[in-house]
This record gives C-alpha cells, sequence and structure tokens, in this order.
C-alpha cells in the first residue's frame, strides 16, 4: 500500500526500503526520539522527504493532491486538539474540516462506544479526563471512515486494561471493513498482540527484525 525508497529526512530518517501491506495492522515501536512520527507525518504528506519516494497505491506522493490523500489516509495525531465544546461538536469537527457528511446522533454515539466512552453528547468537552479525550479524539477519526488509519500513540494516556480493550476492537473494525491501520505505539505488548507487521525504528533507520 505504502511503498518507501530510499527515503532521507533531514538527519532525522534513512529508510532503504519498507513495503507496508494493505488492509493489515502495521505497528511502529522504536524508543522515544527514533523518529516514528516523523514517519507517520510523511506517510500523511504533512512533510515531504529530502531524498527518495513514497508511494501510496503506487503512485507518488508528490502527485496526490493532499487533500485527496488526507480523505483516505487520516492521522491521529499524537497530542491531538480538543475544541471548547460538546462531545458532539468534537466528534464532527473531522467531517466538517474533510467537507464529509455529517453523521447522525445514533452513529455519534457508536464511535463513543467504540472507545468505551459514556458520555452524553451535550457534555461540554472541558472536563474530560486526558485519557477520556484522547478516546473522543479516536472515535472523531473512526467517524471519518478513511481506508487507512495512522494513529500516532493513541492509547499513551490509557490504563493497560483499556488500552487492550480499545485496540482490540479498534483491530476488529479494521478486519471487518478492510481497513488499513498504521500505528504508532510504545507498548511491545500490544505490538506483539495485534500487530500483522511490526516496523521498528532506531536512531531514524528501520531495525531488521
Ligand atoms: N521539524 C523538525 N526539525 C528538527 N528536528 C526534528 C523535527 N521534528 C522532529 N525532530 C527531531 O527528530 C527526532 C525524531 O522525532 P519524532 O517526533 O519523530 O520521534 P518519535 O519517535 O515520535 O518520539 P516519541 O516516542 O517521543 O514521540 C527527535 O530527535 C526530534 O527532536
Ligand atoms: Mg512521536
Amino acid at each position: 500500500m505504502f511503498q518507501i525508497n530510499n527515503l532521507k529526512y533531514k538527519s532525522i530518517l534513512d529508510i532503504t526500503n519498507v513495503r507496508i501491506p494493505k488492509n493489515q495492522i502495521t505497528c511502529i515501536i522504536g524508543e522515544s526520539g527514533s523518529g516514528k512520527t516523523t514517519l507517520i507525518r510523511l506517510l500523511n504528506k504533512l512533510i515531504s522527504p529530502d531524498e527518495g519516494t513514497i508511494l501510496y497505491e503506487g503512485t507518488h506522493l508528490s502527485k496526490i493532491d493532499s487533500v485527496e490523500l488526507r480523505r483516505k489516509v487520516v492521522m491521529l495525531p499524537q497530542a491531538p486538539a480538543i475544541y471548547s465544546g460538546t462531545v458532539r461538536d468534537n466528534l464532527l469537527i473531522g467531517l466538517r474540516f474533510s467537507e464529509k457528511p455529517l453523521a447522525s446522533d445514533p452513529n455519534l454515539l457508536n464511535a463513543l462506544q467504540m472507545v468505551n466512552l459514556q458520555k452524553s453528547l451535550d457534555q461540554s468537552s472541558d472536563k474530560l479526563s486526558g485519557g477520556e479525550k484522547q478516546r473522543l479524539a479516536l472515535a472523531r477519526v473512526l467517524l471519518m471512515d478513511p481506508e487507512v488509519f495512522l494513529l500516532d500513540e493513541p492509547s499513551s494516556a490509557l490504563d493497560e486494561e483499556t488500552e487492550e480493550t480499545i485496540i482490540m476492537k479498534l483491530v476488529e473494525h479494521c478486519k471487518n471493513y478492510n481497513k488499513s491501520l498504521i500505528m504508532v505505539t510504545h507498548s511491545k505488548k500490544i505490538a506483539n498482540q495485534f500487530a500483522d507487521f511490526i516496523i521498528e525504528i532506531k536512531n531514524g533507520k528501520i531495525v531488521n527484525r
């Protein structure tokens, strides 16, 4: 699905060759500062390589319109923004930004259920805990229903049990609906349990496993 060749980005990443498979669960692991976020930002065309190429479905990313790409490949940043306003506002904002049709309340509630967040749609988002905000942002991305989820540590603020439950549901969702999931995780346990394919980065290079 994604094919990276001879990629260099500043002195941060140096990747000779990697293919990220479609409709599979790919986990990106590696220590803090190794280049994981930089890699997924490259895949979402938020930044561009200094050298080398990235292909998505056989097409050079530079030839794909950024807005068009980001309708298909949706990224959840490591520190997603939560806007003041209600839970509903925060769920709908991804769809608004990408100019997709808005979802009905039952669909919004369904997304909240996917991330185990039992809050009303009319509740203000200000009082949510850090982990609740993280789950709200994940639900927002689920509603956007992209072909590819690019998630940067989507469960970093969660306890181990909640993390496992939510990632399990997310993985199931991706398997059921033929989605591709590329997820940065600090948890080797999560990676080993759920990944079809693991990319380990060390000092900007992919470690052969
Ligand atoms: N725009 C930039 N300019 C210069 N250096 C940068 C830039 N963005 C990131 N870096 C540096 O590149 C390295 C990799 O950063 P990156 O955010 O990709 O790491 P990471 O693997 O996601 O780490 P973490 O697990 O802490 O989130 C870090 O040393 C960081 O300081
Ligand atoms: Mg990071």
